[in-house]
């Protein structure tokens, strides 16, 4: 702001230095152009009465030239005599009158000067010969004061320097007025990104017109919308894990308080009480588990460790290995893989293993005493599919996206009761998308629920 400032008042100054040497000069230049005029009016008419005798008779017609220009005029001879002075009181008349440029004038060429003393009037000279056919008979010498030049010239000056300075000032006002509609908008920008850096994820910039500038403050506004929705799922899941955790520890308490507090325990009842701490330890370890799990995919540090894989070998074992649970709850655990031949599929077992065994698990856990869970393999367009189907209580259209969420039970004491943690889903989910998959929950109503579990499936080409 202040080195434009600068710049444009240097430049106004150079530039009304320019103007006025330019002036000045082209000012005495005419000048001096009328007065050499004048002196050669004069020195034609003299040759014929170079007499010094005689000089008497054209005093009228010098005089005449000159009449109120205050030019002074005086005419020599060869010999610097002057033979004729405008100014009489100089009392010149036959005395010797030396001058450079009336030297240079006898020896027959034009001459001027501009003597420029300080403190007092510059004087502008010319001196011009006086021929006679080829002979150079004297000089006529005119002589001025350029204070009229000067005074104009002064006169400029001023009003140069004054409109300068009124330029600078307007340029000034102006200057600061645009810095305003330019440099607030983005300082509201630097103010709102600093807020973010604080961790401040509220603040947005009013988004006006469609600049590059616009757009900016719509992008930032953008990234302080997912900081905030990311920050407060992190609130949501620190709170979330918290709240999980204080449950489990909440009863550990309660049971061991019971116990230090009865007098004289019955063994029996310590048993049991040991037995319930060990289950609440049990559930306590398998949430830290599955949270560690997440953690994990979370941070997408972990690739899948792929490794071919005999689908339907797998999907069998998972079955054998939930039988149980189904027969405890009167559950008809139905599966149907008969794909053809169906090559080995290059999967993380684990993770794999995980997430169709939690899905079924769901389906044994959320169905009635005394339903069926059918579980189905398909082959589609480059994937296979693994349909988890029962005739549970089915799941509410509008909570088919949450259900994948982090501790999200649709219901908690039932989900509790059964020794979910709300994890198994999220945990599914981050398994098979990181294999390039999908999970797909169709539900109608309260005629129970579809899980598809979509995977990649490219056979070999032979
Ligand atoms: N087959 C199903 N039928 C009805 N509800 C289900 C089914 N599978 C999952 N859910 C609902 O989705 C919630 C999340 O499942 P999940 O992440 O596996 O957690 P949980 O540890 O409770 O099993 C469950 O609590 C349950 O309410
Ligand atoms: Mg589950």
């Amino acid at each position: 702001m202040a080195t434009y400032f600068a710049v444009i008042m240097i430049t106004l100054i150079l530039m009304s230095i320019y103007i006025l040497g330019v002036l000045s000069e082209s000012l005495y230049e005419s000048e001096q152009v009328k007065l050499f005029a004048k002196a050669n009016i004069i020195s034609e008419t003299l040759p014929s009465y170079m007499d010094v005798g005689k000089m008497g008779e054209v005093e009228g017609t010098v005089a005449q030239t000159l009449a109120g220009t205050g030019i002074r005029g005086v005419v020599v001879n060869t010999a610097y005599t002057v033979l004729f002075d405008t100014n009489k009181e100089a009392d010149l008349l036959g005395k010797v009158f030396m001058r450079d440029i009336i030297q240079t004038a006898l020896e027959g060429a034009q001459a001027h000067s501009l003597s420029k003393p300080e403190d007092e009037e510059h004087l502008m000279s010319v001196a011009v010969p006086v021929k006679n056919g080829d002979q150079v008979a004297g000089a006529v010498y005119l002589i001025e004061s350029v204070a009229d030049i000067d005074r104009t010239v002064g006169h400029i000056k001023i009003n140069l320097y004054l409109f300068s300075a009124l330029i600078s000032v307007l340029v000034g006002i102006l200057s600061l007025g645009m810095s305003c509609v330019v440099t607030s908008p983005v300082d509201e920008v630097i103010a709102v990104a600093k807020e973010i850096s604080k961790g401040n994820f509220e603040k947005r910039i009013p988004v006006k017109g469609h600049n590059e500038l616009a757009q900016m403050a719509q992008t930032l506004n953008f990234m302080c919308s997912e900081l905030e929705s990311l920050e407060e799922n992190r609130k949501k899941f620190v709170s979330d894990v918290s709240h999980e955790l204080k449950t489990p520890l909440a009863t550990i308490k309660l049971i061991s308080d019971s116990i230090v507090s009865t007098p004289d325990p019955d063994p029996a009842m310590i048993q049991e009480f040991l037995g319930d701490l060990s289950e609440e330890v049990d559930r306590l370890t398998r949430i830290v588990e599955r949270l560690l799990t997440l953690t994990k995919l979370d941070a997408k540090k972990e690739e899948p460790v792929l490794t071919p894989v005999d689908f339907v070998v797998m999907l069998n074992a998972i079955s054998r290995k939930l039988t149980p649970n189904a027969e405890a709850r009167g559950i008809v655990l139905y599966t149907d893989f008969s794909v053809g031949t169906l090559e080995p599929i290059m999967l993380d077992y684990d993770k794999i293993w995980e997430a169709v065994y939690n899905i079924t698990d769901n389906a044994i856990k959320y169905s009635p005493e005394g339903g069926f869970v059918k579980m189905s393999l398909e082959k589609g367009d480059g994937e296979v599919i693994v349909r988890v189907e029962d005739n549970g209580p089915g799941i509410p259209e509008a909570e088919k996206e949450h259900i994948f969420e982090r501790f999200y039970r649709l219901d908690d004491s039932r989900a509790r009761d059964t020794g979910g943690t709300g994890l198994g889903l999220a945990i599914a989910k981050e398994a098979v998308t990181m294999h390039g998959g999908k999970i797909e929950v169709s539900s109608e109503g309260e005629v129970g629920s579809i899980f598809s579990i979509h995977l990649p499936y490219k056979p070999h080409e032979q």
